[in-house]
């Protein structure tokens, strides 16, 4: 088999899993909350040895990610009842969507792309421009959003805490609690679900493990190539393939985002954001926090040609005179990042 042909088929056995398996099981919200199958939190899957913080005041328990799940899946969290978390970071396409810029309630479109959430429970600051200090902050950000689900935390607490079946979810979930359905409750239920999205025990893991034939000779260039000339592990580090840091590469020229710069004010953060993860990249296009790259062939003719020229160019970045073979090696090596995708309490 070619190997293209080979990590298609992967592809395609993955979105069976995914269908079959952990996203499609059950319908969300059915009660009692499922007691976990295995131990819990369940085990990270190879190649994701990191540590998983969580906040004091929200250890990750069985109930808050079945609450959290269940309110992911619901669109009782937008204005108008049309549309749920999972409606723009859809579990199929690796917690994004296929859109250049976000849809919202009525189509209100938005100005950036919608980041896949795998592996953001080891995120240091949240959105393409790192605004978000924390998870439970994140989490929480679309709902008052005018173009994502213009309801808001207070309204929505409103309609949660008229729910009978609801209130025993929260209630469940944060026992002892005073005032179990909160905005902080919905906040750190939330949080909890998210982080339960995890990809790992690709290709890339499994060759990295010591097996040998993991990855195809195509991927095995392309990685040489990755770390090697193309330096793009310089930025793109570690087990989730990011450093967590803010980096102008010049896509801000097109879009005009000012990025990083209005979190901090520095002129030298204009056009920088945030280095995203490459796991599970082969499901998330388009790419770029403005979606304006279709393809991951043509992600790599932008490395390739050194970024977009502009005044705070990242010095990372200069022009690679890649081969054909080269460029087509990166893509191979970019689609073996691809693994297992797990949500929920197992
Ligand atoms: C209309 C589409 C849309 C909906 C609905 C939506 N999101 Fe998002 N989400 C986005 C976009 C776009 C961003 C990036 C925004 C930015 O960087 O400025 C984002 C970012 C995030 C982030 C930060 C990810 C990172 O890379 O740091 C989290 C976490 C998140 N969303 C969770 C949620 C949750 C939970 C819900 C449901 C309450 C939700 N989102 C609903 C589009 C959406
Ligand atoms: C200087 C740091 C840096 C280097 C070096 C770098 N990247 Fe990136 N990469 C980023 C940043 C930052 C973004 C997001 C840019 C944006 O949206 O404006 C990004 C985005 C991407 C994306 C899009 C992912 C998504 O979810 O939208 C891919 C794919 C990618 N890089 C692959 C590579 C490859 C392959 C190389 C080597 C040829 C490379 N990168 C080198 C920092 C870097």
């Amino acid at each position: 088999m070619k190997p293209g042909a080979w990590s298609a088929a992967v592809g395609a056995a993955l979105v069976l899993l995914l269908l079959g398996g952990g996203v499609g099981c059950g319908a969300p919200g059915i009660e009692p909350v499922e007691p976990p199958r295995g131990p819990f939190p369940p085990p990270p899957p190879t190649g994701l040895e990191l540590y998983r913080p969580t906040p004091p005041d929200n250890p990750l328990t069985p109930e808050r990610v079945a609450l959290g799940r269940r309110l992911f899946f619901d669109p009782i969290v937008s204005r108008d009842g049309s549309l749920s978390c999972a409606g723009c970071h859809v579990p199929e396409l690796g917690f994004s969507d296929t859109l250049r810029v976000s849809a919202g309630v009525e189509g209100r479109l938005g100005t950036r792309t919608t980041p896949t959430l795998l592996n953001r429970a080891y995120g240091r600051a949240f959105f393409w421009d790192g605004r978000g200090a924390e998870l439970e902050e994140a989490v929480v950000g679309a709902i008052g959003d005018p173009a994502e689900l213009d309801l808001g935390l207070e309204a929505l607490v409103g309609r949660l805490a008229s729910d009978e079946s609801y209130r025993r979810a929260f209630t469940r979930a944060f026992p002892g609690e005073d005032d179990p359905v909160s905005g902080s409750g919905v906040a750190r239920a939330l949080a909890s679900y998210v982080r339960t999205l995890v990809s790992g025990d690709a290709p890339a893991d499994r060759y990295r493990i010591g097996e040998n034939g993991a990855l195809s000779e195509k991927a095995l260039e392309g990685r040489r190539v990755f770390q090697g000339r193309a330096r793009c592990g310089v930025c793109h580090a570690g087990p989730n393939f990011t450093d967590e840091e803010f980096h102008n590469t010049g896509v801000a020229v097109r879009s005009g985002d000012p990025g990083r710069y209005v979190v901090t004010g520095r002129d030298e953060d204009r056009g920088r954001f945030r280095t995203p993860t490459l796991r599970e990249v082969a499901l998330t296009a388009p790419y770029m926090h403005d979606g304006s790259v279709a393809t991951l062939e043509e992600v790599v003719r932008f490395y390739d040609e050194g970024g977009e020229p502009n005044p705070n160019l990242t010095p990372d970045l200069r022009p690679l005179a890649l081969t054909p073979g080269e460029r087509e090696a990166l893509v191979a090596f970019l689609q073996a990042l691809s693994g297992t995708i797990r949500e929920g309490a197992h």
